[in-house]
């Protein structure tokens, strides 16, 4: 390895070699043009990484001086260790050893606030910071992920032609895109991962339907997704779960969903793009009812204590299973489109708040390959907002508002189905509501509003004149104008 090391022979370096970044490595190492140089704290892993795959051709070193030496200028590293402390801690030897200029790339799950942090101040010394999302997990990182870069647009001129050489290509498109300053790269994957959230809640959810008040097994309801497939709900996500639904446990030769303890984990993402929502005031009710979903699924003491709990007298059975198999489908496609326009509405409250510049066109269409929520979806997006770039709700954009008016009434069927056979819909009952509000002419926020100008004189406007008013509750009732 010192053999290659001082030379300055490589265009690109990864640090951080677990299973992210040996795989983005090697993916890097097989496109043309690139040499990578690569470093992990453990050397072993750098070790077992060049061994197993001389055709990568790496630069490997040992100590980050070594590695900081092998770059040619401007030097260029992805760092893709654990998220926080790791990443920090690389940040500051990279800091110490770069020079004005070169690019220090954090391609790992950072909280877009400790982006803009670091990017303020890496920047200070003249090295550039980017905070790069990286979607598709370990096989998008090998073969073609989908890339959600921040940072500056003069570093974006040498990283940009790098990323695109990696990234997954949809309709001939490399799926990366310059997303914004600072930590608008990690914003929008923080977004990406919320949407996935409530996409795979809305897919459980139309499982389960479909298998306890429709009756199907688990591989009838593979080949229902299987089919779904075809038509507009074609993704990924749909893919894997019709394979998720067909595999028998070797073990017990049970349906493998059957075995899987039900309690589902989380890595955080869900919970940031939550907390930052409702900082932003924006409404992802399908988000976090999937975020919440989950952590009810991960309280087995409570479900124990509850579970003798009455459910409803008298369910009613479903008849025409067809009918409810298509009620179901275009109830979750309805769902789904309110999922993506809440998560586009966050990002467009997030650009205002941190003045970014998001073309959120662009971001749809690089959520089209690499990534977990790719679908063809997305191109009804990138559609949407290329004729209507300042759309202000993404579902009132024609075709989605034509493709919700079309699924309404089997959407209501669906949630009181849910509702009166005592099966959990969360997510499907929460995006009808959430539709429900915003095409109300009145909503009862002006009882809300009277109830606080009551008890903590609040004030309120009134339809009919300019100004703001209180109602004297405590004294004779009459109303005043205020200042
Ligand atoms: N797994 C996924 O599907 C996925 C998808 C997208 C993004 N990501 C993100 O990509 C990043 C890497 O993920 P991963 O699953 O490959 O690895 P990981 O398990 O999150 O992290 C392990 C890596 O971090 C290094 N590391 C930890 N603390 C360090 C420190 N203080 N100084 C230097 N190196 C340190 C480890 O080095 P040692 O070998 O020396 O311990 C190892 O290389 C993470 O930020 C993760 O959130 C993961």
């Amino acid at each position: 390895m010192a053999d290659n090391a001082n030379t300055a022979t490589a265009n690109i370096g990864v640090v951080g070699l677990a299973v992210m970044g040996s795989n983005l490595a090697r993916n890097l190492a097989s496109r043309e043009g690139n040499t990578v140089a690569v470093f992990n704290r453990s050397p072993e892993r750098t070790r077992t990484l060049t061994t197993e795959h001389p055709e990568a051709n790496f630069v490997a070193s040992e100590t980050i001086e070594d590695f900081v030496n092998s770059l040619s200028k401007p030097r260029t590293a992805i760092i893709m260790v654990q998220a926080g402390a790791g990443t920090d801690a690389v940040i500051d030897q990279l800091t110490n050893l770069f020079e004005p200029g070169d690019i220090i790339v954090d391609g790992g799950n950072a909280l877009f606030t400790d982006t803009i942090r670091r990017e303020k101040a890496v920047s200070a010394t003249g090295i550039h910071f980017v905070g790069a999302g990286i979607s598709g997990g370990e096989e998008g990182a090998l073969k073609g992920p989908s890339i959600m870069p921040g940072g500056s647009a003069e570093s974006y001129k040498t990283l940009g032609p790098i990323l695109a050489s990696i990234a997954a290509v949809a309709e001939g498109e490399p799926c990366v895109t310059h997303v914004g300053t600072d930590g608008a790269g990690h914003f929008v994957k923080m977004i990406h991962n919320g949407i996935e959230y409530a996409d795979m809640q809305l897919i459980a959810e139309a499982y389960d339907l479909l298998r306890r008040n429709a009756g199907l097994t688990p591989a009838e309801i593979a080949d229902v997704f299987a089919e779904w497939n075809k038509g507009e709900l074609e993704s990924y996500l749909i893919e894997i779960t019709a394979e998720v639904l067909r595999q028998v446990d070797a073990k017990t030769g049970k349906p493998l969903v059957d075995v899987i303890l039900d309690q589902a984990g989380s890595k955080g993402t869900g919970v940031w793009t939550v907390q930052n929502a409702l900082a932003l005031g924006v409404p992802v009710s399908g988000i976090a009812e999937a975020v919440f979903a989950r952590s009810l699924s991960s309280h087995p003491e409570q479900r124990a204590a509850a579970a003798g709990m009455p459910g409803p007298a008298s369910p009613v059975a479903v008849t025409d299973r067809e009918a409810f198999i298509e009620d179901v489908r275009r109830a979750l496609y309805a769902s789904k489109i309110i999922a993506y326009s809440q998560g586009f509405d966050a990002i467009r409250a997030g650009a205002e708040e941190f003045n970014w510049t998001i073309d959120l066109g662009a971001v749809s269409r690089i959520w089209r390959g690499g990534c977990i929520i790719r679908a063809q979806f997305l191109n009804r997006i990138a559609d949407a907002y290329a004729e209507s770039p300042n759309l202000s709700a993404l579902l009132t954009a024609p075709y989605f508002a034509e493709a919700i008016t079309s699924s309404q009434e089997a959407w209501r069927r669906v949630v009181v189905s849910a509702t009166v056979t005592g099966i959990p819909a969360p997510a499907f009952s929460s995006s009808l509501a959430y539709y429900d509000g915003l095409r109300a002419e009145r909503l009862p926020a002006a009882l809300v509003q009277g109830q606080r100008d009551f008890f903590g004189a609040h004030t309120y406007g009134r339809v009919d004149l300019p100004g703001v008013f209180h109602t004297l509750w405590s004294g004779d009732r009459t109303e005043i104008e205020m200042n």
